[in-house]
């Protein structure tokens, strides 16, 4: 198993501008949304990534999705899988193929590079990558949730 990225906020001004004037946010439920602009991004310690719940409304609803881009170069997506303070979870979005940026793509995630699919959860659908997306520990209250 390969080590987990280190969590830190992007910081170079693109990035910043990014997850300041807005993250991309998309909603992967059977009923697309429009993407909206999002903020609420803190860190407050060191590898650790604080969401804002009521900042980042598409959380709200099963299958919403936040991305937040890290200092690495690197990609999470926080997504709702279930309601409740459990149901959240949140990805690398490098694929565990050969590490190109997955996208969504209905309530999947694809690989661009080579075609393989990941379930919403992150769980393998088709390779040619042969492990599911690399997930970040997660804890979450009624108001944010903690990566890292
Ligand atoms: S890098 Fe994703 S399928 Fe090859």
């Amino acid at each position: 198993m390969s080590a987990q990225p280190e969590l830190s906020l992007a910081s170079h001004p693109l990035t910043r501008r990014a997850l300041l004037c807005g993250l991309t946010v998309a909603t992967l439920g059977i009923i697309p949304e429009a993407a909206q602009a999002a903020g609420g991004i803190t860190q407050p310690s060191p590898g650790k990534i604080r969401v804002d719940l009521k900042v980042n409304k598409a959380l709200a609803k099963v299958g919403g999705v936040v991305t937040i881009p890290l200092s690495n170069g690197a990609t999470i997506a926080l997504v709702r899988t279930a309601l409740g303070v459990k149901g959240f979870t949140a990805l690398d979005l490098s694929c565990t193929h050969q590490g190109v940026t997955v996208q969504e793509q209905g309530s999947k995630w694809i690989c661009p590079a080579h075609g393989s699919q990941f379930a919403l959860n992150g769980k393998l659908v088709n390779g040619p990558a042969r492990s599911a997306l690399q997930k970040y520990p997660v804890s979450a209250t009624s108001a944010a949730v903690i990566i890292g």
